[in-house]
């Protein structure tokens, strides 16, 4: 069994200023799917089952362009892959990017706030969720934001820093696949205490289990799987 071990690294641009450029918390994921997609497997799933995936948040469009990328070196990976971002920028950039690397009309691409503008036939299908959402607090940033503005869709999780991605789960539950196991993968932040909301995640009937872990200036950047 062979791992994929050249890293199908896509080319991004981020001419917008709201759109997020891949950082620290992108790279967590990315390197994280670099060390568990093999042949056979993705990260313990059979890779045959994975149908669809969608990347929330897209930004530039990396991490379905890098998934992409590996759909064309692992022969039994064929999902449908899906980007979607609450900015028409993050769309038009990731676009681009797709572009750019020769990977026209394979991604889907949804401009919603979360799942609000996703079709009703995309309900029940998702095998493979990752988002690496907003996580820092509003409050201890900037107490005046009420109206988020381009760029803020990037950190902004609400005011203790996880209410945008406690919104995502309770939208996501619907369009996950979950006659097989499926796998969210999140990036949370020491800054916010996701510790508080991971229990009541759980008791939804989630496992989480901690990734990867990144100590970057003032915080810890954690990657974390939730699976049935
Ligand atoms: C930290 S950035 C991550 C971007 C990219 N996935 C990456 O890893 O480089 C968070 C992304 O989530 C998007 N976002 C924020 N709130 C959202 C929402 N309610 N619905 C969809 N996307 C949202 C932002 O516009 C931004 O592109």
């Amino acid at each position: 069994m062979s791992r994929i071990n050249s890293f199908p690294e896509p080319k991004i641009d981020c001419p917008f200023e709201d759109v997020y450029a891949p950082s620290d918390d992108t790279y967590l994921i990315i390197d994280y799917f670099t060390e568990c997609i093999n042949e056979n497997y993705f990260d313990g799933l059979d890779i045959k089952n994975i149908k669809k995936i969608l990347d929330m948040g897209t930004g530039t469009g990396i991490i379905a362009l890098f998934l992409r990328e590996v759909t064309k070196r692992v022969i039994n990976f064929s999902p449908q892959i899906f980007a979607s971002d609450i900015l028409e920028n993050a769309i038009k950039c990731a676009k681009l990017n797709e572009s750019s690397n020769n990977l026209e009309k394979n991604i889907t691409f949804i401009q919603s706030d979360l799942f609000k503008s996703f079709p009703a036939n995309l309900k029940d299908s998702f095998n493979v969720i990752i988002f690496n959402p907003p996580y820092l607090p509003s409050l201890r940033y900037n107490n005046h934001v009420q109206v988020k503005k381009g760029i803020d869709n990037s950190w902004n999780g609400g005011e203790k820093g996880f209410e945008i991605f406690v919104e995502f789960i309770s939208q996501a539950k619907s369009f996950l696949d979950s006659s097989q196991n499926f796998y969210i993968y999140y990036i949370s932040s020491s800054v916010a205490n996701f510790q508080n909301i991971i229990e009541q995640i759980e008791n939804c009937g989630f496992k989480n289990t901690i990734l990867k872990k990144k100590h970057v200036f003032f915080e810890d950047i954690i990657l974390n799987r939730l699976e049935k």
